[in-house]
Formats: structure tokens, sequence, C-alpha cells
């Protein structure tokens, strides 16, 4: 008699490490049901792949989950200063393709590429902050400050108050931590107040007087007749911060970590830049900085042969899947120019990353200064302090030896 392989997100080796562990379940316990989660854990590919593209079963809006973890959800929701404001993340059809053609008009590929130049000026400058033989921080110095000041001026914060909004961010990318001490709770509460107070005027200044950031396209754009109100627009600036910050940077740090534990790969991809875009897409399926998706059951439904109540929390760990060799040649290999890669690391269905684009060309940017700061750089001993949460996965620190 086989027993089912214990699935614990809780111990230290989890975060160091939680393939060996999704290796076990997907193999022994494909939909397993954790007591501890009081959610249903998926780790297959095909599984994952099913629940994403199902958005009338498996739903994206918490309203429609029952249990500890869902109240807790609809808890955090309710106690939000915006109050339970929705975004395009966690509506479902028919007001997710409303939400979703209106805010689409903001991250169209061709103004995303418009932004390049000013990338490619915004990671130089924080290059050159670093010094040229030594020691660097690459969370510090370029994967944590990158994004943050990308996406400020996209919607249009002016310089002078980039250092606050910075703040404010980072505050707020901390509630993406379910465990959090009072103090930092307090301070999150502080911070998106001061966010949506800013914010609120930002959106009235631009009502009155549109120009050209994406707050204002948003305050025009109008899909059949419908609009985001003031306080969606709130909402949907809010979570481009928590959705596009804190992965973007774990993926430039997870892609700096895996070529640091793959010299080949890194020598590789020294001599020929051209394999960058292959290479990043392969360092988001290696090692995602989303590692799992939530979903509520809107029926009973059974998957694999395992009888799932309506209301029911599912998990698609979609870092486990991306590690599935039903789907991947030699999965836990690290293949820089690996193709066919259809790895689930921007989602799949209705809500694909709408920022994926920008993602992607943040990462090439970051990686190409990276590559041309210095002719070497290599891991320093105890130089990786690993963060995240059971949902996202990335360096707190990442010291290199550069020069
Ligand atoms: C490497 C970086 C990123 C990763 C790995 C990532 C991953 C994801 C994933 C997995 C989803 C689907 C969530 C779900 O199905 O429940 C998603 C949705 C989303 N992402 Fe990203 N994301 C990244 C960067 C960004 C950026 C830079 C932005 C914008 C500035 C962004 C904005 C969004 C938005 C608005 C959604 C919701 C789309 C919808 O529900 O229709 N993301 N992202």
């Amino acid at each position: 008699m086989t027993t089912a392989p214990l699935f614990n997100p809780f111990v230290p080796s989890f975060k160091r490490n939680p393939y060996l562990q999704y290796g076990r379940l997907r193999e022994g316990d494909p939909v397993h049901r954790s007591q501890a989660l009081q959610a249903w854990v998926l780790t297959r590919y095909e599984d994952c792949l099913a629940v994403t593209r199902d958005h009338a079963t498996f739903s994206s809006d918490s309203h429609n989950a029952r249990g500890p973890l869902a109240d807790a959800l609809l808890q955090q929701r309710r106690d939000s200063p915006v109050g339970d404001v929705s975004t395009v993340l966690g509506v479902d059809p028919p007001r997710h393709t409303e939400m979703r053609s209106i805010v689409n008009r903001a991250f169209t590929p061709r103004r995303v590429e418009e932004f390049r130049p000013r990338i490619e000026e915004i990671a130089r400058d924080l290059l050159a902050a670093a010094p040229d033989e030594g020691e660097f921080d690459v969370m510090a110095g370029l994967a944590q400050p990158l994004p943050v000041i990308v996406i400020a001026e996209m919607l249009g914060v002016p310089p002078a108050d980039r250092e606050r909004f910075k703040q404010w961010s980072n505050a707020i990318a901390a509630t993406t931590n379910l465990v959090q001490s009072e103090e930092m709770q307090a301070t999150t509460r502080r911070a998106v107040q001061e966010i949506v107070e800013y914010f609120g005027g930002f959106i009235r200044e631009r009502q009155q007087a549109p120009r050209d950031d994406l707050i204002s396209v948003l305050v025009k754009a109008e899909e059949g007749g419908v609009r985001l109100s003031p306080e969606e627009i709130l909402a949907f600036a809010i979570l481009l911060l928590v959705a596009g910050n804190e992965t973007t940077t774990s993926l430039i740090g997870n892609g700096v970590a895996a070529l640091l534990d793959h010299p080949d790969a890194l020598a590789r991809l020294r001599s020929d830049a051209t394999m960058l875009p292959t290479a990043i897409e392969e360092m988001l399926r290696y090692d995602s900085p989303v590692q799992g998706l939530a979903r509520f059951t809107t029926r009973a439904v059974e998957i694999d042969g395992r009888a799932i109540a309506a209301g029911d929390v599912v998990l698609c760990m979609v870092g486990a899947a991306n590690r599935d060799p039903r789907q991947f040649a030699d999965p836990e290999a690290f293949v820089i120019d690996r193709d066919p890669n259809r790895h689930l690391s921007f989602g799949q269905g209705i809500h694909f990353c709408l920022g994926a684009p920008l993602a992607r060309l943040e990462a090439e940017v970051a990686f190409t200064a990276l590559l041309g700061r210095w002719p070497a750089f290599g891991a320093l001993e105890g130089g990786l302090e690993r963060g995240g949460t059971l949902l996202l996965r990335g360096p707190e620190r990442l010291r290199l030896a550069v020069g």
C-alpha cells in the first residue's frame, strides 16, 4: 500500500526548493487535498491548463468560494481602503470581458515597445551606480527598482513623487504575504490609504486635463458605453503594483540565480545575445515568479476521479506544471534555447497576463545591461537569500561577485 506523499509548504526546505515536493505530488497525488491550506493542490500540466481555460467552472471571483481560506480572502477585500472593488484579475465574464478590453488599450504592444529606450536608460543609470569591481546585490541594485520606476513613469507619476511612490509600492507588495506582523499590516494600511488619496487627486486631474499617460487612457476609455469608475481605475492602478512589480523583480532575480547555477548557460548567453528571448522564457519556466493560481469552483466537478465540491478553492501550481515530464523533455534541466516552451508562468485563458510584453521587455533590457556592465560576474558564497510565499517565488537578496 502506498501512502499519499506529504505536501508541507511550511517547512524551510520548501522555500529553498519547492520542486522536490511538487515532483512527489505530481507523480503520487496530482489532485491533492491539503488539510493545512483547505484547498486542492494541482500539480500536473494538463490539469492546470484545463482549469485555467474553464473559467465558467473555475471562477477567479473569490465571492464564489466557501471555507476558512475563502473567508480570509473576502475579509481582506472588504478591509481594503478601496473597498470591495473588483479588478480584471478577480472577476469573471461578462464583466471581465468589458474590463479587459478597456485595460488592454493601456497596454498595447506598441505602447510598451515605445517605452524601450526609456527602460534602457533607467537600467543603465541603475547599473552606473554599481561598483566596477567587488560585490553587487542585483535585487536592490536593479531587479527591485527597475519595474517600479517603469510603472511609475507609465502611470504618469512625476519624478518628484517617485520616492514616495516607491515606498508605497513596497508596502503594498507586502500584502501578497498572507502572514504579516501587526506592524507590517499597519504600514501597509497607511501606504494604501496614502496612495488612494494620491491617485484620487491624480485621476480627477486627468479627467479634467488628459495627458499621454496610462491613467489618462483609462479615464477616457469606453467600451460599448461602459467605463471604469474612478474607484475601479484606482483599484487597477494598485493591481499593477501588486501584479507587476514583484513578479518582474523575481523574474530577473530567479533568472540570474539560474544562470549562476548553470555557468555553461551563462557563458553561452554571453557569447550569443540572440538567445536572450528563449533564455528568458526558460527562466520563466524553470523558476516561475508566480508559483500558483487560485480558482473557486462554481459547481461540483471531478478532476482525475477526485470529487471537488462547489465553492472549493483550487490551487493550480504552475511552478509544478512547468516541470511536468508529460509536457517538457528533461524538465529539471535549464535549457536556454528550449523550443517549444509552453510554460504556464503568465497563466492561460482569459486572465493571461496583461503585462507579459512589458515583463519580457524589462527582462531583456535588464539582462542585456547586466551582461554588458561587467566582463564577468559570478556567485558569492551565501549570496542568495530566498524570499517569497506559497504563491510567489523570488530572491530577497542576491549578491554577486562582479568585475
Ligand atoms: C515576470 C513578470 C510577470 C509574471 C510572471 C506575471 C504573471 C501573471 C499571471 C500568472 C497572471 C494570471 C493570473 C490568473 O490567472 O489568476 C497575470 C495576470 C495579470 N498580470 Fe501579470 N505577471 C508579470 C508581470 C506583469 C506586469 C509587468 C504587469 C503590468 C504592469 C502585469 C499585469 C497583470 C494583470 C493586470 C493581470 C490580470 C489580467 C486579467 O485578469 O485579465 N503583470 N500575471
